[in-house]
């Protein structure tokens, strides 16, 4: 699956972000995290405004829980929306840490942990805490192990985007191979990701991009991906765009 969001805070700028060192030893067992870093917010609004980066006082670890050192997370819009206060579900205010998925790399263990190891590659799940943190403590149930040859910026976003192309394309009607669907907005990443998994499914796509300098590069880079069509929004702006979209499937 590929889904690079642009707004990936990859190691380099994340440690340079967070002020993390490079290269650190993983020890089995500790009493405490290390001092973190993070990116808080107190009280929901525009992140630019609300958003702060802090030290975080050494967290205990509990003998069942793992201190995870985060090596990248990505800058989703649901990050930024959910900063914003726009979602119901909130995370508990003041102080709560910004970002919901990444992936970090344990750094210690509690004396119970027996499911990971120091080194391992972890990533949260489900994504429910704050990732935008060089050091992370949680119960050993909190992470899911991923392979390590991955590219970082792979496995710090296999769970929101791709999950969400996923649930769309199974939870709402019943698609089987040979299907169409029709999706606008097919330059995102959640996009790009129903343009993969419909192609493994056997799906066709249509999709509907905006008209912007360069759109004929997107078309292509889409239909690599596994796009059947890919029109912008004008060439759709007809009266008979039923009859259309009907000869294409
Ligand atoms: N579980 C969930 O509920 C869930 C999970 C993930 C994402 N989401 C939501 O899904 C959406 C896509 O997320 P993403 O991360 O894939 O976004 P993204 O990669 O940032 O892509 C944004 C998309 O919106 C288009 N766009 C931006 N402004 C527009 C405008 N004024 N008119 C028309 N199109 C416009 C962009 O088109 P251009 O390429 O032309 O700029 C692009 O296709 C977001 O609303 C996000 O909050 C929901």
């Amino acid at each position: 699956m590929v889904a690079t969001p642009a707004r990936l805070l990859l190691p380099t700028a994340a440690r340079r972000l967070l002020g993390a060192s490079a290269a650190r030893t993983t020890a089995r067992h500790l009493s405490t995290s290390p001092p973190a870093r993070a990116v808080l917010y107190d009280h929901h609004g525009p992140p630019d405004q609300v958003l702060r980066v802090a030290d975080v006082a050494p967290a205990e670890i509990g003998d069942r829980d793992v201190c995870v050192r985060m090596l990248a997370a990505p800058i989703n819009p649901s990050d930024l929306n959910r900063v914003e206060g726009v979602y119901p579900v909130r995370p508990p205010l003041p102080t709560a840490v910004a970002g919901y998925e990444g992936v970090g790399q344990v750094h210690a263990l509690g004396p119970a942990v027996d499911s990971l190891s120091p080194g391992d590659w972890v990533i949260p799940s489900p994504p429910s805490f704050g990732t935008w943190q060089t050091y992370i403590v949680k119960p050993a149930t909190a992470w899911h192990r991923v392979r390590a040859d991955v590219p970082p910026h792979y496995a710090a976003t296999v769970t929101v985007n791709p999950l969400t192309a996923l649930r769309m394309l199974r939870d709402f009607v019943n698609l089987t191979p040979g299907d169409t669907l029709v999706q606008n907005g097919a330059t995102s990443i959640v996009g790009q990701c129903v343009i993969q998994l419909a192609k493994l499914h056997g799906l066709h796509t249509i999709n509907i991009i905006r008209d912007r300098p360069g759109s004929e590069e997107v078309k292509n880079k889409l239909k690599q991906l596994g796009a059947d069509q890919v029109f912008t929004e004008s060439q759709l702006d007809i009266k008979n765009i039923k009859s259309l979209l009907l000869t294409l499937v």
